[in-house]
């Protein structure tokens, strides 16, 4: 494990739950992106964090606007990250880019320019896609499977290493005096030849400050797992408990010593949402609200709307919980003896409600309404919600046990719920010796304690040497 948490802010302009952009106050105009990007960037890097994290979506349509409306209309990860690495200086900054739908000569041109004008700060989250729409924007008849995928992932990484690795870091000898400028043999062709990905390089682009950028890896399947283990810098995982998380990351670094890394240069990062404030009473209230404006099918006609999830209605509960549960409000409570009548699952599902909201059927202050069992079964994410100190707990418990090396924090809707998380939480694990309170490193690999990989073309050219000479010995 690391000594010290790892910390990022996945960005989100709409905000992360998807009624954010409802709350009073919050960010909600695509328009204005620009301005929120500098600003959150900013407040990230004055709190000292790691990085600033771009996801990506290859695809819209109508459905997002009640799926997950922050997908809807975003600006490009490696614009962004080009544009915040000229207004800002420490913090580092991920893109997210598609192996399925990219060039890897394009995409290695691109990154390694970013890290050579941020001085070394850049990073690149790698996904393989699950959006099937993405096949049509790229003039592809079908999106492929998951294998096929995966099989030209591997040789993408390869590839864009090789790539990053044309030029070697001394290759630039500016001799003036003997007008010479490069040293042609540390000038090396990629003629990279696979299945899928077929390259012959060289880069037209010096090696990046950080050699080779931290690579980020975010997936489910067995290949991605796979993935992980022999390329990934950070794993981006979504556990659901505690138990989980402690298993999984144990076993994957197990499996990177299998394959001949060192299991500290992987790094295991998950996403949480913290809904912080002053109070846990305060931080409640907030997250009732965003819950009150979810929206759902309460039979009043919205789920006229063409593109309205079919999950969300009272109909989709009751084959959730096992029972039928007929026409009522959203918002009445549930009654403790038609909650008795849950299925398991329904069961579960009451259980993660109390964990998520602090309700509890038939509790005086903070009852279960059908809306928060609603709510809670069509929304996936990982929140904590409490006063700064309770929010650090959750960060102290899952990071010294072993679950995780730090966290990929999203934030509800971009106001200031960021600002909360910055300048309440951050402090408190400062506080802690969890946390730094101040940049020690220049580059992103460093922030993060990875090292500097050595160039691939130099490596190979040595073992090449010394099988020579074990051969003429
Ligand atoms: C926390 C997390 C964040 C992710 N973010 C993205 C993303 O921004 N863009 C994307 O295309 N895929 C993202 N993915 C991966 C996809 O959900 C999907 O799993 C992957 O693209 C398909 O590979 P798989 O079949 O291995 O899951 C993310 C996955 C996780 C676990």
């Amino acid at each position: 494990m690391s000594e010290q948490i790892i910390l990022g802010a996945m960005f989100r302009a709409l905000g992360a739950y998807p009624s954010g952009w409802r709350y009073p106050g919050a960010h909600n105009n695509p328009l204005g992106d620009a301005a929120v990007i500098r600003r959150t960037a900013k407040a990230a890097e004055a709190a000292k964090l790691d990085y600033i994290f771009f996801g990506d979506w290859l695809a819209t349509g109508h459905d997002l606007e009640f799926r997950d409306p922050y997908l809807l209309a975003r600006i490009d990860p490696l614009s962004a990250i080009t544009y915040l690495a000229g207004v800002t200086k420490r913090i580092g900054l991920i893109a997210t880019a598609n192996t399925t739908y990219s060039d890897p000569y394009t995409l290695a041109r691109a990154t390694a320019s970013v890290d050579l004008l941020s001085g070394g700060r850049a990073g690149l989250n790698l996904v393989t896609g699950a959006e099937p729409r993405a096949a049509g924007n790229h003039g592809r008849d079908a999106h492929w499977g998951n294998e096929h995928r995966y099989d030209r992932a591997e040789e993408f990484v390869d590839a864009v290493k090789l790539l990053w690795d044309s030029w070697e870091d001394d290759a630039f000898r500016r001799d003036r005096q003997g007008g010479v400028l490069i040293d042609p043999e540390r000038l090396h062709r990629t003629d990279f030849v696979g299945e899928h990905v077929r390259v012959a390089g060289p880069l037209n682009v010096a090696r990046p400050v950080q050699g080779h950028l931290p690579i980020v890896h975010a997936g489910t399947s067995v290949r991605s797992r796979q993935l992980v283990r022999d390329v990934a810098d950070l794993a981006l995982v979504a556990q659901p408990t505690l138990e989980d998380a402690v298993a999984f990351t144990a076993d994957i670094k197990r499996q990177a010593a299998s394959v001949g890394r060192d299991p500290s240069q992987l790094k295991v990062i998950t996403p949480v949402l913290p809904i912080v404030a002053e109070t846990t009473q305060a931080a409640w209230e907030i997250f009732d609200t965003l819950v009150s404006l979810v929206p759902l099918d309460d039979g009043s006609g919205l789920s006229q709307a063409p593109d309205f999830p079919k999950g969300r209605s009272i109909r989709a509960l009751s084959q959730v919980v096992g029972i039928a549960l007929g026409p009522r409000g959203l918002d009445d409570e549930i009654p403790a003896k038609v909650a008795a009548r849950f299925s398991d699952v329904g069961q579960g599902l009451l259980e993660r409600v109390a964990a998520r909201t602090g309700r509890r059927v038939g509790s005086a202050d903070r009852p279960v309404t059908y809306r928060h069992v609603l709510v809670t079964h069509v929304i996936p994410s990982s929140v904590v919600v409490g006063d700064a100190v309770s929010v650090a707990d959750h960060f102290e418990t899952w990071f010294a046990s072993g679950a995780v090396d730090g966290f990929n924090v999203l934030t509800a809707f971009m106001g200031d719920q960021f600002s909360s998380f910055t300048t309440g939480v951050v402090p408190e694990l400062v506080r802690r010796g969890l946390f730094r309170s101040e940049y020690e490193g220049r580059t992103l690999r460093e922030h993060l304690g990875l090292s500097r990989p050595e160039n691939l073309h130099v490596v190979a050219a040595r073992a090449e040497a010394e099988a020579a000479a074990r051969r003429s010995a």
